[in-house]
């Protein structure tokens, strides 16, 4: 799917970029921009799909709501999960014939009410408070709310980045909550129970993620079986590792699913990752500003920075990046040191504002584009883009539609 890099591309090793992208940015005049590889997406999610065999497939739209993204991603999933009413109503106007799932905490009843009067088929309920709430608003719209109750249990010590399960958190309720939910089933008209939910991380390699999602299996069968309901279906949510120090450490979706619990005649196994399904195909591309030497450490300051592109800086890691050096040059003040690192910033006027760190690019120039790879996810959609008031990044796909 990803080439080698061309020749004339410095960059460390390990960093995807496909020749279309390369090719789009070299056309591009140094403005910060988001490129989309549909192509590379469609051939990642074809593989994702084929691999996960019976399990059910739906992609967490916060990770990238960019339409072009969403449109190919949506030919291949069983539906897409929405967790605001901003989401929702964006999916219904890009994607209007996929399936949707509601999650998210703190649903307003404007929110729940739109999703109710949509074709949203799955509620992710976060407490029994949100339940209730529910039941009156499907009452009264004369329909019924399919529910999946979202718990949050033990995470088993599992490593994940980012842990919003196992512990006090806001995200779903505690096991004697969903009890408690289950108790009062009988008293909501406007309730149909499909399933349990749980998303408790992110950032899982296969067999922690997998691990996992045994252990909610295990729990949601148990806590069917004690109350007596129907079990349909088991969400185990997403959280597949994106491995932005060595990007050629795909998740092994095949390692990943043959491990998970699909039986015959038992619940439907559902998952839910954002990340791991656009992360690979998107870049951000943008252009050297400036090359100094600060007490004996370069800098190269692109145009552009974490105000577009948060990743790195949220998640505290160095961006992987190719260098495309401009064609003509005469310029000899303004380059770095060959061979030595060079740290990559943007225009913001923070020290926070770093894209990677002491990269061994090579010789970096003023006029090079940059190309920042792994950046289809939780990037231009989680960044402050109104910080200092610079332009927003452009947005380009290339390979199709
Ligand atoms: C409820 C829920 N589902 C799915 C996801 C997707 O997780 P990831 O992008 O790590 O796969 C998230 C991310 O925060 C989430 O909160």
């Amino acid at each position: 799917m990803t080439s080698v890099l061309p020749a004339a591309v410095l960059a460390p090793a390990g960093t995807p970029l496909t020749d279309r992208v390369a090719e789009a940015v070299r056309e591009l005049d140094g403005s910060p921009t988001y490129v989309y590889d549909l192509a590379h997406l469609d051939a990642h999610v074809t593989a994702i799909r084929a691999a996960l065999g019976s399990v059910e497939l739906i992609h967490a739209v916060k990770a990238n709501p960019d339409p072009g993204l969403l449109r190919v991603i949506a030919r291949h999933v069983d539906g897409l999960e929405v967790a605001s009413g901003g989401e929702l109503a964006h999916v219904l106007q890009v994607a209007p014939d996929i399936p949707l799932a509601f999650g998210g905490p703190g649903k307003t009843d404007t929110e729940l009410t739109a999703a109710l009067n949509a074709r949203v088929d799955r509620f992710h309920v976060e407490s029994l408070n949100e339940l209730r709430r529910l039941d009156v608003l499907a009452r009264d719209l004369g329909t019924r709310a399919r529910v999946l109750l979202r718990v949050n249990l033990p995470t088993g010590g599992a490593p994940g980045v980012l842990t919003m399960g196992g512990r006090p958190s806001p995200f779903g309720m505690d096991p004697a909550e969903a009890d408690a939910c289950a108790g009062a089933l009988e008293s909501l008209p406007g309730i149909d129970f499909v399933g349990v939910h749980a998303h408790l991380a992110s950032g899982l390699d296969p067999e922690p993620c997998a691990a996992q999602g045994v252990a909610i299996h295990r729990w949601a069968v148990d806590f069917a079986c004690r109350h007596g309901l129907p079990l349909a279906e088991v969400n185990i949510g997403g959280g597949m590792n994106v491995d932005y120090l060595r990007p050629e450490r795909v998740f092994d979706w095949a390692d990943y699913a043959r491990q998970l619990p699909v039986l015959p005649g038992g619940p439907v196994v559902r998952i839910e990752p954002g990340r791991a399904v656009s992360a690979y195909s998107g870049w951000y591309a943008t252009e050297v500003l400036d090359v100094k030497q600060s007490h004996g450490e370069w800098f190269a300051i692109c145009a552009g920075g974490t105000h577009h592109l948060r990743t790195p800086a949220a998640k505290g890691h160095d961006q992987p990046l190719a260098v495309l050096p401009v064609d003509r040059w005469d310029r000899p003040w303004a380059r770095s040191g060959t061979d030595n690192p060079v740290t990559f910033v943007g225009q913001l006027c923070t020290p926070k504002d770093v894209l990677a760190r002491s990269v061994r690019a090579s010789r970096v120039r003023v006029g090079d584009k940059v190309v920042f790879a792994l950046a289809g996810a939780y990037a231009q959609n989680i960044s402050h883009v109104e910080f200092l008031m610079h332009d927003r990044p452009a947005v380009t796909h290339v390979g199709g539609r």
